[in-house]
């Protein structure tokens, strides 16, 4: 159990509820995954992006994460954050700004930094798929 008197407000609100929780169809085309770990804690987050094909612009996200509570509102932060943005948008997202946003101890940093890898990671699984990968 986690105890919710070291979280922030922010953190404890993104964290009793989560934005964007779920699944989306791995073998649909437009969809990109994006898997990732944090070898310090052994947490890890999976975010995944429906990318329009015609705009270029992310229209669905879900997260899910076995993680820390910073892991999880960081999460479910960057799935608020990126919805509606394009792929290069989205992918200059950084961690210091989900850190302050959510008002994280340096101590938890690195679930920040778990939710930007993750994005990173589906954007790049979306080009892959889509043969525009970089
Ligand atoms: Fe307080 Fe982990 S629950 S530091
Ligand atoms: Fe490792 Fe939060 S403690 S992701």
């Amino acid at each position: 159990l986690v105890d919710l008197r070291c979280y922030h407000p922010k953190v404890i609100d993104h964290y009793e509820n989560p934005r964007n929780v779920g699944t989306l169809n791995k073998s649909n085309p437009a969809v990109g995954t994006g898997l990732v770990g944090a070898p310090a804690c052994g947490d890890v987050m999976k975010l995944q992006i429906q990318v329009d094909d015609k705009t270029g612009k992310i229209t669905d996200v879900k997260f899910k994460t076995f993680g820390c509570g910073s892991a999880i509102a960081s999460s479910s932060y960057m799935s608020e954050r990126v919805l509606g943005l394009s792929l290069d948008e989205a992918e200059k997202i950084q961690n210091t700004e989900i850190a302050r946003e959510l008002s994280l101890p340096p101590v938890k940093l690195h679930c920040s930094m778990l939710a930007e890898d993750a994005i990173q990671s589906a954007i790049r699984d979306y080009q892959k798929k889509r043969g525009t990968l970089q």
